[in-house]
């Protein structure tokens, strides 16, 4: 896999802001944070069965690149997967929800990968009500219901969340029909241009929200020493960024304060971001359980794996859906504009076409064993 030259820097809301002309990649030479990188390159190296597949499971999307999964495998055969705690996001995800989402993500991908070892995976969902474990995996050979491999598998190498300016370019029709099974996709002009300005307002909602911003800010890694140290979180990493925060320009402080240079620069930037988006894609669900949270982050993730085989982008951009009051006007507007009553949107992500991106930061595996 190449590391593509990228002109953009990560900024706030876990999003991306566009670095004019940026003389070089973002993870060039001896800026790259390589041990947070390791674990993509780790993906398949382990022999166990269950390990092996968790080694790619573990390269899911999730909120705030939190990776809020831990695993048990102390039983044989056996993955009890739980959401580690200490991972929350209580400002903006207070119900858990998204994190729910990014372990349903997590669940579809060490089920793909074990099929492509030859292994089936019999699944459980809170079979202890919501404090126990997220799923129960029991993994088998082969058999005849599973241990299929899955051609979307060729994939998990090149999925990103592409949070970059999208091409002004739209979406050929041929390529509808491959996305609309896995999710409703938004390509008419005004129901665009409606769903851009939510996105906007929601976004600028989220980062004039103290408590919202400051969760963020708390979560953002400066430069290579902080990603290594913790993989997690808002990378902020590569040369030219780290020419911004020596010069003072970027920095946690900076973030956090409204009125700084950096800060008003973000909000101008990231704009720019969300109004290049031609097209978006939305997964809603009838309920909004847990299973339905579960169910909706494997078929995201399938929905992403799908835009990497068609040379897409997708972004999650999940502001309008969180559930703190200050956003509940945003939330409302976006149930109303894209769900029928009473459902749940879960996930809202552009869609387009964007340029490629660097992979993102990963705890290794052997951080989130528990047991075995
Ligand atoms: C439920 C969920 C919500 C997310 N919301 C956002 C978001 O609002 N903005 C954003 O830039 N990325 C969002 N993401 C993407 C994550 O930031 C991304 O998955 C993570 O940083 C890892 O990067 P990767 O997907 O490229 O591997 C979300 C992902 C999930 C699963």
């Amino acid at each position: 896999m190449t590391i593509s030259r990228r002109k953009t820097l990560a900024l706030l809301g876990g999003g991306t802001i566009l670095a004019a002309s940026v003389a070089g990649g973002i993870f060039v030479t001896t800026r790259t944070p390589s041990r947070a990188l390791a674990p993509w390159a780790a993906a398949g190296l382990e022999s166990e069965p269950r390990k092996r597949a968790l080694s790619y499971a573990i390269l899911a999307p999730n909120p705030h690149n939190r990776q809020p999964w831990l695993v048990d495998l102390s039983q044989d055969d056996t993955v009890r997967l739980f959401r580690d705690k200490t991972r929350d996001l209580p400002h903006t995800d207070p119900f858990s929800r998204q994190l729910t989402i990014g372990l349903g993500c997590f669940v579809e991908l060490m089920v793909m990968a074990a099929a492509q070892g030859g292994h089936q995976v019999d699944l459980s969902y809170f079979p202890e009500g919501e404090d126990g474990p997220v799923a129960i995996a029991t993994f088998s050979e082969g058999g005849s219901e599973g241990g299929k491999a899955d051609p979307l598998f060729a994939q998990v190498m090149e999925r990103r969340s592409c949070k970059e300016p999208f091409d002004d370019r739209s979406i050929p029709a041929s390529m509808i029909p491959r996305l609309a099974g896995l999710a409703d996709i938004h390509t008419e002009p005004a129901k665009v241009a409606a769903i851009r300005d939510l996105t906007w307002q929601a976004w600028l909602t989220e980062i004039n929200t103290p408590h919202t911003m400051q969760e963020s800010v708390d979560l953002m890694r400066f430069g290579k020493s902080e990603i290594n140290a913790n993989p997690d979180g808002i990378d902020l990493g590569g040369a030219f960024l780290e020419s911004l925060m020596l010069a003072g320009v970027l920095s946690r402080e900076a973030q956090a304060d409204p009125q700084s240079a950096g800060f008003k620069e973000g909000i101008k930037i990231y704009r720019n971001m969300l109004m290049a988006t031609p097209a978006y894609a939305t997964i809603t669900t009838p309920e909004n359980s847990r299973i339905d949270q579960i169910e909706a982050g494997r078929r995201w993730l399938r929905l992403n794996l799908t835009t990497a085989s068609l040379g897409l982008a997708l972004h999650p951009v999940s502001q309008a859906l969180q559930e703190f009051p200050e956003m509940a006007e945003h939330y409302t507007r976006a149930h109303t504009m894209l769900a029928e009553p009473g459902h749940s949107v879960q996930m809202l992500g552009r869609l387009g076409f964007g340029p490629e991106t660097n992979p993102s930061p990963r705890w290794p595996l052997e951080t989130r064993i528990i047991h075995g």
